[in-house]
């Protein structure tokens, strides 16, 4: 059974993890523990019950705002003329030996959930990302991600009206 966890490096195998960017690979190791005890980003990863330790895929959340001309104008529609919060998907990584099995679309819809729960104490009104390159956007864009008007690798999920 696959369970979500609150990253706990004392315990989940950060060492190990390669989805083949350096760059996210590095996040997990050095930064996301340091991140998450500053109050700058939360980190939670995706474990089999059966081998907790290891790491399957992991995403970090981060509290954020967002230029509403970046939307589009439907978009913008009932929204206050001043940059709104939104939760900022920092970083998403599935371990490459388990690329292709929808473990990235898990992960996606538990970060969707876990804002949706959010929301009852905190405006959080889409989901943004800053996707690493093409492929990653593509990604993203099939679960209803849009681009924002200011760059095509910065995509937004509105997260809909409550
Ligand atoms: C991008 C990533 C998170 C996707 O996770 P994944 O577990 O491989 O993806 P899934 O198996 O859940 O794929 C779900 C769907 O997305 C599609 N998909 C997967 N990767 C894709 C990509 N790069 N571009 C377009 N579509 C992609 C799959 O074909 C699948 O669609 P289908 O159900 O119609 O077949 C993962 O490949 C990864 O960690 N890549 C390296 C790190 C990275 O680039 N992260 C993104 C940083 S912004």
């Amino acid at each position: 059974m696959l369970i979500v966890q609150r990253l706990d490096g004392a315990f989940h195998d950060r060492e190990a993890f390669d989805c083949g960017e350096p760059s996210l690979n590095q996040y997990l190791r050095a930064l996301a523990t340091q991140h998450r005890r500053a109050g700058v980003a939360t980190t939670h990863v995706l474990v089999d019950a059966t081998m907790p330790p290891r790491i399957l895929g992991y995403y970090s959340l981060a509290a954020a705002q967002m230029s509403l001309v970046g939307m589009s104008a439907a978009d913008q529609r009932r929204l206050p003329r001043y940059p709104v919060p939104v939760a900022r998907l920092a970083r998403l990584a599935v371990t490459l030996q388990e690329q292709g099995h929808g473990l990235g679309e898990a992960l996606l819809q538990d970060a969707v959930k876990r804002c949706l729960a959010l929301r009852s104490e905190l405006g959080i009104h889409a989901l943004l990302v800053d996707a690493l390159h093409e492929r990653a956007a593509a990604f993203y864009r099939q679960y209803g991600f849009r681009e924002t008007a200011e760059h095509a690798l910065t995509l937004y999920l509105p997260l809909g009206r409550g």
